[in-house]
């Protein structure tokens, strides 16, 4: 087969512009006698669609990008495959499982005296509120805008969420969250910092602490995010992360419940799954005596929510990276930031100014379009390779429409409208600078089709 390629400089063409191509065989009249036969194409061009939009930019990588594990991670997990000391409490005497290795270095970054390493963050939610006395049948207060395995773990408990509203920067409405206090009488929250903005943690302190609220944190998006120079978790009884994938530490699943009180971090150890005497291989643990009165009480149920060593071993070189990884991905962002916060119709919310933010995901609000223009843009930046989701989409698990599985809250309408237009895209650590650039490029030009329909 021959091929025939066509040059066409004034013109750009794509698929949808060509109406038609044709092989036509023709004979020129001094041909006649010759028995060759010219093959002429017909190329039929729709001229009236915009040819300009072949122009557009387009990202041709993945803003799904998980960060690859770290070499030393993967030798180390061949190593522990060979040996096949997968399981936490298999090892010698005398040297410390990868878990505790790891449970040791997440403490010491973050900065609290304990940690436990769990399947997921969360089973940590769950145990937490365990942990910290939740009852079924208690009423648990927390962010209406959050992800469904936040809500689903208070189910978990048995217990039944109370939700509380946002702000246009996602955080929580301390005014909701009094009200709600008030009116529901519920003596626990779980404060989600979803996406890795941080709400006022100091006046909810205070605002607990007044109505004797007890809390936990969740931190499953704010690894690496300081309040007023202090890790994130530090304000609630106990924090909970997450490794898995498109978090900070990925390992496929994982995470930890942190804290600094004996009682608590003990219960945490043994829910976990450290039966009978156990516990003493963990290396971050409190002294026996608390296990053992604790014991005496009731033996603690066994959840069996441990981390493997494989988890750890991957997870480990990964937290020597973090802060590294947390300037750069924070530089990236302030850029991006700016490009965004210039185009119409879009703004990015600030953070609090006790905030050091870590941006591995940027979140942004539309304004002044209707629901048609927003699906426009949004299929205008996919078909562009940047896949954007708005938080309140019909299907998004972040949306607490979709939490059917418990009580869906009717009194959220700040949330739901805020969520109807916040729009949620990462920043992959894989990226390079100038993919960030492309990738704003797409979002300028969906922008432009959408402005430009408005205005013709
Ligand atoms: C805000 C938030 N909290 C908690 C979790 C639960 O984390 P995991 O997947 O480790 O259970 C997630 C999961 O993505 C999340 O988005």
């Amino acid at each position: 087969m021959n091929t025939l390629r066509i040059q066409l400089d004034a013109v750009q063409l794509k698929h949808s512009n060509i109406r038609s191509l044709q092989a036509k065989h023709v004979k020129s009249p001094a041909m006649r006698r010759s028995t060759q036969k010219t093959t002429t194409m017909v190329l039929s061009v729709d001229t009236t669609t915009d040819l300009k939009a072949a122009q557009r930019t387009t990202l041709n990588k993945s803003i799904k990008l998980a960060d690859p594990i770290p070499e030393a991670g993967i030798s180390r997990a061949v190593e522990l495959m060979e040996s096949g000391r997968l399981f936490r409490f298999d090892r010698d005497a005398d040297t410390l499982d990868e878990v505790s290795r790891c449970e040791v270095d997440i403490a010491k970054y973050m900065d609290f005296s304990y940690a436990v390493g769990m399947n997921s963050c969360g089973s940590a939610i769950y145990l937490a509120m365990k942990a910290i006395g939740v009852q079924p049948g208690d009423k648990v207060l927390s962010n209406a805008f959050t992800f469904t395995a936040v809500p689903s773990a208070i189910v978990h408990a048995e217990a039944e969420p109370v939700y509380v509203d946002c702000e246009d920067n996602y955080i929580l409405d301390l005014e909701d969250l009094e009200r709600k206090i008030k009116s529901s009488g519920a003596k626990w929250l779980v404060v989600s910092h979803m996406r890795g903005k941080v709400s006022d943690m100091d006046a909810i302190t205070e605002l607990c602490a007044q109505h004797g609220v007890r809390f936990i944190e969740d931190c499953a998006h704010s690894l690496g995010v300081m309040w007023n120079g202090t890790h994130s978790g530090h304000h609630g009884e106990i924090a909970c992360i997450s490794a898995q994938s498109y978090k900070l530490l990925n390992s496929g699943e994982g995470g930890f419940a942190l804290s600094d009180d004996d009682d608590l971090a003990a219960k945490l150890i043994m829910y976990t799954g450290a039966y009978e005497k156990l516990y003493k291989n963990h290396a971050l643990r409190p002294a026996d005596e608390v296990f053992e009165r604790l014991k005496a009480e009731m033996i603690p149920p066994n959840y069996s929510m441990r981390m493997t060593n494989l988890t750890a071993a991957i997870i480990r070189p990964q937290i020597e990276t973090i802060e590294y990884r947390v300037n750069r991905y924070n530089t990236r962002y302030e850029k991006v930031e700016a490009l965004l916060n210039d185009l119409p119709h879009i703004t990015v919310p600030k953070q609090l100014e006790q905030i050091r933010p870590v941006c591995d995901t940027i979140q942004f609000n539309l304004y002044d379009l209707t629901p048609e223009q927003v699906e426009t843009f949004l299929q205008e930046s996919a078909a562009h390779g940047v896949k954007l989701e708005i938080f309140g989409a019909a299907e998004n698990a972040r949306n607490f429409r979709n939490w059917t599985f418990s009580k869906v809250p009717e009194d959220c309408s700040k949330t739901e409208a805020i969520i109807g237009m916040a729009v949620d895209c990462r920043l992959p650590a894989a990226f390079d600078d100038e993919d960030f650039d492309v990738m704003c490029q797409v979002i300028k030009e969906s922008m432009e089709v959408v402005t430009k329909a408005a205005s013709a």
